[in-house]
């Protein structure tokens, strides 16, 4: 499955904003957010959906409502930063919790907590987290989703790079990845380059 990759040029704007080293944390906040909600927008564009009849105060109609439930899944801490936004444009969502901690010396991906709702396995599951970088966090957080029965699983990232979705894709060839930008590689740290640093210390402002 290739990656959608969303080129919407206000979705680019964002990203520039993020990567740009000058942007402080509160309005680094604000872009991802906003990007949040964008890429949430374009994942959800063929979700399944059921026909419903609607009393108007009029008359009744035809209407729509999501065929399955929806479950929200930050990977803790940066994935945070992606929910508020997409949680406005579906206030129903549940929201389930992983979080991963690279490791800073080897980037393998430490995991340390979870809370995953029975929900889950008839849910569309999305995964949030702002970087896609060796993959180590994605693949872990996609096989404890697995593990508690999630079936359609969808990755949103806002910076991905090849070995990242080459990795994710190998591990887990069923999971979507919907991205802003596919980088070019990643440095001898395992940060993405060009990137935009570390998404968490930016967004929490613990640089
Ligand atoms: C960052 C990022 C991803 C992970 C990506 O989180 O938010 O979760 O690294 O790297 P990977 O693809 O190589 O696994 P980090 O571990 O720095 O934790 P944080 O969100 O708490 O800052
Ligand atoms: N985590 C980040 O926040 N940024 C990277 O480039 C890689 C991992």
């Amino acid at each position: 499955m290739q990656p959608l990759v969303v080129s919407h040029p206000l979705a680019q704007c964002h990203l520039t904003e993020m990567r740009n080293a000058s942007t402080p944390s509160h309005r680094f906040r604000r872009h991802l957010n906003l990007l949040g909600r964008m890429l949430f927008l374009e994942a959800t564009r063929e979700l399944s959906v059921e026909a419903i009849r609607v009393q108007t105060p009029l008359q009744e109609t035809d209407g729509v409502t999501l065929a399955r439930p929806m479950v929200l899944v930050p990977i803790l801490r940066a994935g945070l930063g992606l929910l508020d936004g997409i949680l406005s444009l579906v206030p129903d969502a549940s929201v389930a919790h992983v979080g991963i901690k690279r490791n800073e010396e080897t980037a393998l991906p430490q995991p340390y907590y979870a809370n995953l709702p029975p929900v889950i396995t008839e849910a569309d599951v999305f995964l949030l987290d702002p970087m896609l970088a060796t993959g180590g966090s994605a693949v872990e957080a996609a096989r404890q989703l697995k593990a508690a029965g999630a079936k359609h699983v969808t990755m949103l990232c806002v910076v991905s790079c090849p070995q990242g979705i080459a990795t994710l894709s190998k591990a887990h060839p069923d999971v979507r990845i919907v991205t802003a930008a596919i980088d070019d590689s990643l440095n001898d740290c395992r940060y993405i380059v060009p990137g935009l640093g570390d998404a968490g210390d930016r967004y929490f402002g613990t640089l």
